[in-house]
């Protein structure tokens, strides 16, 4: 009974993402304008992120310097900027998800895939968890009109995000956080 009811509600859940993929407003453009990384040291020996002169793509660098045996999850909340040149940002959501199952899941239409998808395209990334140590690379990553909620509003944004090891104490691996200039059509 258990069972049904959560996939009921998963069903729920994946009906509601379509919706709002499959709407007619779309992006325009994403512009990033900086980001700020940070790491640690005791699994990662560096980790940066390029932002094109175009400002439209990023490039990430990763070396872990271990192997991650467990299950490795991003936490990213995004926020927009209340006025303009401002410092202060209203939270729009946030995000709470394992990295190595919605790796392993592959395909879908959910929001973190088309990410995941975009992220992966130019990439020496595994798709499947444990990620062992080794020099990682993501490159050109840019928004697509599908990795951007409907719901979101012109404006300029920051996320927060931090990829962390919740079975090693919730150690993070990386800080992340992007400032960009999101347009819709
Ligand atoms: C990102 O990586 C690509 C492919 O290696 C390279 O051509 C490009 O110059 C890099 N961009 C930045 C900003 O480093
Ligand atoms: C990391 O994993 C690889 C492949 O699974 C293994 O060969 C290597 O010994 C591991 N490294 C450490 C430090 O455990
Ligand atoms: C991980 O990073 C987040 C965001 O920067 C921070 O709030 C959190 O305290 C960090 N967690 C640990 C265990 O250091």
């Amino acid at each position: 009974m258990l069972a049904i009811r959560r996939a009921f509600l998963l069903g729920l859940v994946l009906c509601s993402v379509c919706r709002f993929l499959a709407g007619h407003k779309s992006l325009n453009f994403l512009l990033f304008r900086k980001t700020v990384t940070g790491y640690n040291r005791k699994y990662v020996s560096l980790y940066e992120a390029a932002i094109s002169e175009d400002r439209t793509t990023i490039n990430f660098t990763l070396n872990l310097a271990r192997n991650i045996t467990a299950d490795i999850w991003l936490r990213a909340t995004m926020g927009q900027r209340v006025s303009k040149g401002g410092d202060s940002y209203r939270d729009v959501f946030t995000y709470n998800v394992n990295l190595c199952k919605v790796m392993g899941r592959g395909k879908g239409n959910s929001l973190i895939n088309f990410w995941l998808n975009n992220i992966m395209r130019q990439s020496n990334m595994p798709r499947s968890c444990p990620l062992k140590e080794g020099n990682y690379y993501m490159c050109n990553i840019r928004s697509e009109k599908e990795t951007i909620p409907r719901f979101i509003r012109s404006g300029s944004f920051r996320i927060d995000s931090n990829v962390y090891v919740r079975d090693w104490n919730g150690d993070n691996l990386t800080e992340t956080t992007f400032y960009m200039d999101i347009q819709m059509k």
